[in-house]
C-alpha cells in the first residue's frame, strides 16, 4: 500500500475537511471543531499554502495537514515569528501505519526549506517526541491562556531558532471556535451522532474543586491567624497558659468538625492549615514570653 504525500487541489477541500472531521470525531469533546479550523484557517492570512499537505492512499485523500502563522509575543510586546502545526488527520481504518508519521515530517522538512525557525503544536508529548518537539515551557514559552497546557510543543527548525524567543504564543483566530458556527458548518457534512457532553461537566467539577481547595487553605490560614489573636491576646491574669493550649487543642480538635457541618463543606485542608497557623501562633508566643 502505497501513500503519496502531496498538495492538495482546491476541490479536494471539502474531502480534506472529512477526513479531519472522522479522524478527530468524539475524540477530544463531542464532536469535534478541526475540520472547521482547517476550513478558517485556508482563508486566513495565516494560511501558508507550502505547508498545506494531504496524504493519498489506495486513491483516496486519508490523512491531512496543515500549519499556519504564529507569533510569540514577549514581555516588551515584541513579535517572534514561529509556525504552529496542525490540525493533523488521518481516517481511523488508516492510523497506524505510518501516515501521521509521514504528514509531519513532510511539513517540517518543507518549513525547514521555507527558512522557518520554529514550530508550535498542541499535542501529545509521547507522540511528538520522535520528531524532536520539547515542552515549550522549556524554552520559557507559554499558551495564552492562563495555564500552560503540558501539550504545548515546540521545536526548533534551525539550531537556535528559538533563541531570545520567550512568551505567549499567539495563535490565528482561526482557532477560537465559535460553536455554533460549527454546528452550522457541520450541517454541510453526513450526519454523525456526538457522545454525551460527560467531560465537560467533569472539568467544571474539577474547577470547582481547585477553586474550593484555595479557599479552604484562604479560610483555614485566616481562622488560625484570628483564633491566634484572640487566644494569645488575652493577658495572662485572666487566662493562664495551661488553659491557654488546652482550648487551642480543643479549637484545632472540633471546631473544623462544626465548621463542615454547619457549612456542608469538605475542610481538610482548611483544617490543616488552620493548625499549622495556630501551631505557629504558639511558637510565636512561647518565643516572645522567653525574650
Ligand atoms: C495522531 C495521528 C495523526 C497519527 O497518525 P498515524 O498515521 O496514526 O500515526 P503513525 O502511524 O505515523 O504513528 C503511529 C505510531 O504513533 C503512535 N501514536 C499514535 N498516536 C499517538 C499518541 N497520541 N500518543 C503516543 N503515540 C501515538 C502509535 O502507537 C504508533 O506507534 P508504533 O509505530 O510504535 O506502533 C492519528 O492517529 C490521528 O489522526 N489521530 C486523531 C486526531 C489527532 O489526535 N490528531 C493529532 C492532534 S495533535
Amino acid at each position: 500500500m502505497e501513500t503519496i504525500i502531496r498538495h492538495g487541489y482546491p476541490d479536494e477541500c471539502r474531502e480534506v475537511e472529512n477526513v479531519l472531521r472522522e479522524a478527530f470525531w468524539d475524540l477530544y469533546r463531542p464532536g469535534c471543531n478541526e475540520h472547521y479550523i482547517y476550513h478558517q484557517l485556508r482563508q486566513s492570512s495565516a494560511y501558508i499554502a507550502e505547508l498545506d499537505w494531504i496524504a493519498e492512499t489506495d486513491q483516496r485523500i486519508v490523512g491531512g495537514i496543515i500549519s499556519s502563522k504564529a507569533q510569540v509575543v514577549d514581555y516588551n510586546g515584541l513579535n517572534h515569528p514561529i509556525i504552529c502545526l496542525g490540525p493533523i488527520g488521518v481516517l481511523p481504518a488508516y492510523q497506524g501505519l505510518g501516515i501521521g508519521k509521514k504528514l509531519i515530517s513532510k511539513s517540517l522538512e518543507e518549513a525547514e526549506r521555507t527558512g522557518f525557525q520554529a514550530v508550535v503544536v498542541l499535542g501529545d508529548p509521547a507522540y511528538y517526541a520522535q520528531f524532536g518537539f520539547e515542552k515549550a515551557s522549556n524554552y520559557h514559552i507559554r499558551a495564552s491562556e492562563a495555564e500552560n497546557p503540558d501539550n504545548l510543543l515546540v521545536k526548533e527548525l534551525r539550531p537556535k531558532g528559538l533563541e531570545g524567543v520567550t512568551g505567549k504564543v499567539l495563535f490565528d483566530p482561526a482557532f477560537q471556535v465559535d460553536e455554533k458556527a460549527v454546528n452550522e458548518f457541520d450541517r454541510d457534512f453526513p450526519a454523525k451522532q456526538k457522545k454525551e457532553a460527560e467531560p465537560e461537566v467533569k472539568e467544571s467539577n474539577r474547577d470547582e474543586d481547585q477553586k474550593w481547595k484555595r479557599y479552604n487553605v484562604i479560610i483555614g490560614i485566616s481562622l488560625g491567624i484570628i483564633l491566634g489573636f484572640i487566644l494569645f491576646g488575652i493577658p495572662q491574669k485572666y487566662l493562664d497558659d495551661g488553659l491557654r493550649l488546652t482550648i487551642m487543642l480543643v479549637i484545632i480538635l472540633f471546631f473544623p468538625q462544626i465548621f463542615e457541618k454547619k457549612f456542608q463543606v469538605k475542610f481538610r485542608l482548611g483544617r490543616l492549615w488552620m493548625a499549622g497557623t495556630l501551631i505557629f501562633c504558639t511558637i510565636l508566643f512561647i518565643f516572645l514570653k522567653l525574650i
